[in-house]
């Protein structure tokens, strides 16, 4: 896919001195138009690895194109077609939005006369046209995401950078992000590399997922067929009268395993996947058993990093929350 708007990464490393191994040596590859997830706890290696993809950090090992461009070879290229809104955002309190949008414009040659349309056009797309003449040390966390997710998209970037982008956010600050990401990739073919805590924001928002844990990749697809190789979706009934659990027991282990269920309920492993609900319900009917709650439990990302690590996402980090990282520009 050289020369298109996709990520090719090959055998990536990042050791820092005193021997830190951030980045292990992955692989992956972004199709062009394709929201990326890349998932992990904190240490992880998740903004190492998008540092080293937007030519900010030398690999130390392997390598990495973007757009066809080689992250370590061609820097200049890299730049001129990608855009980041990283961790450390570089944004300055004492600037109004629209300064920014003059700095950032600058930085990237366009001309005058377009700066400013270009800084309307964009401020308008992420909420911001009420605020944009205000100094962004007033803003809150969810506007400055979405000021500096706007700077990155000045120059029509082909390939989008993100990191943790919704930390911290509020639910609907998270959405109306998770909204414009999605329309730049659907609509205008954005490649997305995004990194994220969050085991909701890698399924609901990411074509594609990487979970990663302590610099290495250890799971890659689709939510769902990750999800679906855990393969431990289960259906529990509870019976309307209790006197009926054996009954309902004896019907639901035509279709499974038994599994974990609430006291009164009863719970089997669905082989075939959700399509055997179906099925369920109508051999459950036919017992002529009547049930007063149907429940599936589906696999979520948190059971595959589970299975993949024996630790769970949340709370896997092994680094304090706290970035030390100096800011870095975009
Ligand atoms: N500049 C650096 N010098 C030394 N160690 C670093 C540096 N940057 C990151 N690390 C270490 O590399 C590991 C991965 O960090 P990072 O890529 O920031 O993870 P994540 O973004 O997934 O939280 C951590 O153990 C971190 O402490
Ligand atoms: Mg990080």
């Amino acid at each position: 896919m050289s020369g298109s708007n996709g990520i090719v990464v090959s055998g990536l490393r990042r050791e820092f001195r005193g021997g830190i191994k951030a980045v292990q040596g992955i692989d992956l590859e972004v199709a062009p138009g394709e929201i990326y997830g890349f998932l992990g706890p904190n240490g992880a290696g998740k903004s190492t690895t998008v540092l080293m993809l937007t030519t900010l950090l030398p690999p130390t090992g392997g390598s990495a194109t973007v757009a066809g461009f080689d992250v370590a070879g061609q820097g200049a290229q890299v730049r001129r077609v990608i855009g980041a809104a990283l961790q450390e955002a570089a944004l300055d309190n004492y600037l109004t939005a629209h300064e920014h949008f003059e700095l950032q414009a600058g930085l990237h040659g366009m001309a005058r006369k377009q700066r400013r349309a270009r800084a309307v056009e964009l401020l308008e797309r992420v909420g911001l046209t009420d605020a944009a003449d205000r100094k962004i040390g007033g803003y809150s966390g969810g506007m400055r995401r979405r000021l500096d997710l706007a700077l990155a998209l000045v120059h029509r970037p082909r390939v989008l950078f993100l990191d943790e982008p919704t930390t911290g956010l509020d639910p609907q600050s998270r959405s109306a992000l998770w909204e414009e990401v999605g329309r730049l990739a659907g609509d205008e073919g954005v490649t997305v590399f995004l990194t994220t805590q969050y085991l909701e924001e890698a399924d609901v928002l990411a074509d594609r997922v990487g979970i990663i844990d302590r610099g290495r990749i250890v799971a890659e697809g689709t939510p769902n067929a990750l999800k679906a190789a855990i393969g431990q979706s289960s259906v529990e009934a509870v019976p309307a009268d209790p006197r009926d659990r054996e009954r309902l027991a004896d019907v639901l282990s035509r279709f499974g395993e038994p599994a974990s269920a609430s006291p009164k309920g009863v719970a089997v492993r669905l082989g075939g996947g959700t399509e055997e609900l179906v099925d369920v319900v109508r051999a459950l009917d036919a017992a002529e058993l009547s049930v007063a709650g149907l429940q599936v439990h589906e696999p979520s990302l948190d059971d595959v990093f589970l299975a993949k690590t024996g630790r769970s996402l949340e709370g896997a980090g092994d680094q304090p929350a706290a970035e030390e990282r100096a800011a870095v520009p975009a």
